[in-house]
C-alpha cells in the first residue's frame, strides 16, 4: 500500500484584542513589571472580551485555517480541540466548535493541559496516514484568565489566552508528522491543578471560600519537571525520527517561560537562533502556546519549504509531548503524472526495442538463409556434375520459391 502522510494545509490563529500588560497587572496584584520580566521573559498577555468563549475564539482561527487551506467546513472529517478551559465542562467544547463552524463531522476535546496541541496533532496524523480521514482540524484554544486568582499572583501573572488552529491533510511525499514522543506522569498531577472543578471536587461553599475553582500551582516543582523534560523528550522524538539536532531548522517549545526555554536550549546545546520564542508577547497561552507560535513563525517567514520543525511541549498532569514536523506541500500532482508517462514511454521503448531487434533476427536469418540458398545453388553443378544429389533442404527451398 502506498505510503500516507499528513501535512500542515492550513493555518490561522487569534489573539484576544484585549491586552494585559504588567504594568497593568501591578494595579491589580502584588507584582511588578520587573520581576515578571526577569523570571518569566512575560511582557503582555491577551485576556478575552465581554462575549468571547473557547468556542468562538477556535472558530476565529479555524475560519483562517480554511481560508489557507482552500477548504471549507463541510470539507472537515474530524475535529479535535485541545483545551484545558473549554466553554463548559459539558457539552464538549469540540462539538459547539464543529456546530458553529456548520460542519458535518466528529470531534473530540484532549484535556491534557498544555500539551493538548501537539498530543492533537499526533492523533490527527494517524488518522490521516491509515487512510481513515483527509481533512483534519486541530485546534489549541484557552481562557485561563476565568480559571485563575487574580489575587494570586503566583498564577494570573503567567497565563493568557489565545487560540491557534491548523487543518491537517494527506500528502504523497514525506511531510508532517515524522517522530513524536508523549507521556504522562499523573503522580505529579496535585502539582499544577484546579480542585474545585470535576466530579472529585463539586464545588461548595468552603471550596469557593478557599478559592480552589481556581488554578493551583507548585510553580517550584513544575519548573524542575519542564527543564528535565524539555530536552528530554526533543532527543526523544529526535532519536524516534531518525535525527540529530541538527537537522532541525526551528525549535517550538511550549512558551511557559523564557527562563525555562533558556535552560532547556543550554541542556540541549542548540543555537538560540533556531528556537522560536513569541512568550513575551501572549504569555503562557496553554494548549494554544505551541500552535500560536508555530503560526506566528511561518506568518514571519522562519519556516519554509522543506524545514523540520520539533514542536515540544509539557503542562498539566503533568504530561510532556513533542514532535518532528517537517514543513512542505505535497507532490504535484502533474509530477505525479509526469512520472506515469516516463513509466509508459519507457514501456514503450522497450517494446519498440524488442520489435526492431525481433525484426532484425528475423532480417539477419533472412539474409543468411538466402546467403546459404545462393551458395548452395552456386554448388549446384558441381554436385551435379560429381552425380550427387542436392541436399534434401536445398530441394525444399528451391520447391517453397516455385
Ligand atoms: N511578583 C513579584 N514577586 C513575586 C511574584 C510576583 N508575581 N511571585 C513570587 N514573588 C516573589 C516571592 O514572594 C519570593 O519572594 P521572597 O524571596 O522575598 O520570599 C520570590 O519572588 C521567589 O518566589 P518563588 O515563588 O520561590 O519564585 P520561583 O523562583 O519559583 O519563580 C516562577 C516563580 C513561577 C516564575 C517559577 O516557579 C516558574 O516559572 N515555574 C514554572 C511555572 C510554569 O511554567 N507553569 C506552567 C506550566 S504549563
Amino acid at each position: 500500500m502506498e505510503m500516507r502522510y499528513s501535512r500542515v494545509s492550513g493555518w490561522g490563529k487569534y489573539a484576544p484584542e484585549n491586552v494585559l500588560t504588567n504594568f497593568d497587572l501591578e494595579k491589580i496584584v502584588d507584582t511588578n513589571d520587573a520581576w515578571i520580566t526577569k523570571m518569566t521573559g512575560i511582557k503582555e498577555r491577551r485576556v478575552i472580551s465581554e462575549g468571547e468563549t473557547a468556542s468562538s475564539m477556535a472558530v476565529e482561527a479555524t475560519n483562517k485555517a480554511l481560508e489557507v487551506a482552500g477548504l471549507t467546513p463541510a470539507d472537515l472529517d474530524l475535529i479535535i480541540i485541545a483545551s484545558s478551559s473549554p466553554d463548559y465542562l459539558v457539552p464538549a467544547v469540540s462539538s459547539t466548535v464543529q456546530y458553529k463552524l456548520g460542519a458535518d463531522c466528529p470531534a473530540m476535546t484532549v484535556v491534557s493541559g498544555c500539551t493538548g496541541f501537539v498530543y492533537g496533532m499526533v492523533t490527527a496524523h494517524q488518522f490521516i496516514a491509515t487512510g481513515a480521514y483527509d481533512n483534519i482540524l486541530v485546534v489549541g484554544v484557552e481562557v485561563i484568565s476565568k480559571f485563575v486568582n487574580w489575587e494570586d499572583r503566583n498564577t494570573c501573572v503567567l497565563f493568557g489566552d489565545g487560540a491557534g488552529a491548523v487543518v491537517m491533510s494527506p500528502s504523497n511525499t514525506s511531510t508532517g508528522v515524522m517522530s513524536f514522543d508523549m507521556g504522562s506522569d499523573g503522580a505529579k498531577g496535585h502539582h499544577l491543578m484546579a480542585p474545585g472543578i470535576g466530579s472529585a471536587g463539586i464545588i461548595d461553599q468552603a471550596m469557593l471560600e478557599r478559592k480552589e475553582q481556581y488554578l493551583q500551582m507548585n510553580g517550584r516543582e513544575v519548573f524542575k519537571f519542564a527543564t528535565r523534560v524539555l530536552p528530554k523528550s526533543t532527543l526523544q522524538t529526535l532519536e524516534n525520527a531518525e535525527m540529530t539536532l541538527d537537522d532541525i531548522d526551528l525549535l517550538i517549545p511550549h512558551q511557559a517561560n523564557a527562563r525555562i526555554i533558556d535552560l532547556a536550549v543550554r541542556r540541549l546545546g542548540i543555537d538560540e537562533e533556531k528556537v522560536f520564542v513569541n512568550l513575551h508577547k501572549y504569555g503562557n497561552t496553554a494548549a494554544a502556546s505551541i500552535p500560536l507560535a508555530l503560526i506566528e513563525a511561518v506568518e514571519e517567514g522562519r519556516v519554509k519549504e522543506g524545514d523540520k520543525l520539533c514542536l515540544v511541549s509539557f503542562g498539566s498532569g503533568l504530561t510532556w509531548a513533542s514532535a518532528v514536523l517537517q514543513w512542505g506541500q505535497p507532490l504535484d500532482n502533474s509530477e505525479e503524472i509526469a512520472q506515469e508517462d516516463l513509466i509508459w514511454d519507457l514501456n514503450s521503448i522497450r517494446t519498440r526495442m524488442a520489435l526492431t531487434s525481433t525484426k532484425m533476427r528475423v532480417k539477419a536469418r533472412t539474409v543468411l538463409e538466402e546467403a546459404s540458398y545462393k551458395a548452395s545453388a552456386m554448388m549446384l553443378p558441381l554436385y551435379t556434375f560429381t552425380g550427387r544429389k542436392p541436399p534434401r533442404k536445398l530441394e525444399k527451398k528451391e520447391d517453397t520459391k516455385k
